[in-house]
């Protein structure tokens, strides 16, 4: 299966994607990058491993379903099964939702519903929470919200900071997100309204 990773900055995760591929007989090939922002390091990775990339600038279109639209044409000429939003700092509108129904993903670094947004694992901490964690979920037309894939916990310690949660947290999601991606790819996710279960 053809994938697209959809990326606004460093990219860790696209990386751990890609890692993950290389490393044996994977289901899925990242067969393209789109970045909204053109300065992203995450477009140095893709170019780093052969992927084509696609920048495309929001100020260059009217509404976010033009650009969505946009975008779509590049997918479709790439046969994308998958779009992966790896850190990608935009709202997808919701002809895209329609578009792509259950064939979007999103990895979000808290354990949702609980903290949604940018700021996911500095609300966690500055919260004050003892378990935190990450989510990868599938994307509906709501902001962090859609059916669950997976779910990883990390505890916060007492002499974790905010930053050494960071880290935590990210090591996790570089677990879960590749995990997510072959278990889509090999069609193993069934979904029932919210519930999303892995077939044996
Ligand atoms: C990750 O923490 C992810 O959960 C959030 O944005 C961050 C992206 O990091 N949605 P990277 O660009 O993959 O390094």
């Amino acid at each position: 299966m053809n994938i697209a990773v959809f990326v606004s900055g460093n990219g860790s995760n696209l990386q751990a994607i890609i890692d993950a591929a290389s490393k044996g007989a994977a289901p899925y090939k990242v067969a393209l990058v789109v970045s909204d922002r053109a300065d992203a390091y995450a477009l140095k990775r893709a170019s780093a491993a052969g992927i084509g990339t696609l920048v495309a600038d929001p100020k260059k279109y009217a509404s976010r379903e033009e650009y969505d639209r946009a975008v779509t044409e590049a997918l479709e000429k790439k046969d994308i099964g998958l779009i992966v939003l790896a850190g990608f700092m935009r709202l997808v509108s919701p002809f895209f939702v329609r578009k792509y129904k259950h064939r979007i993903i999103n990895i979000h670094p808290s354990l949702l519903p609980s903290f949604k947004g940018t700021r996911g694992i500095r609300d966690a901490y500055d919260y004050g929470v003892k378990i935190t964690g990450v989510t990868v979920h599938f994307v509906d037309e709501e902001l962090d919200h859609g059916p669950i894939i997976l779910q990883g916990a990390v505890t916060v310690e007492e002499n974790d900071t905010a930053e050494s949660l960071e880290e935590k947290i990210h090591k996790l999601e570089h677990k879960l997100y590749p995990e997510a991606v072959r278990l889509f790819a090999l069609g193993k996710l069934e979904i029932k309204a919210r519930h999303v279960s892995v077939k044996k």
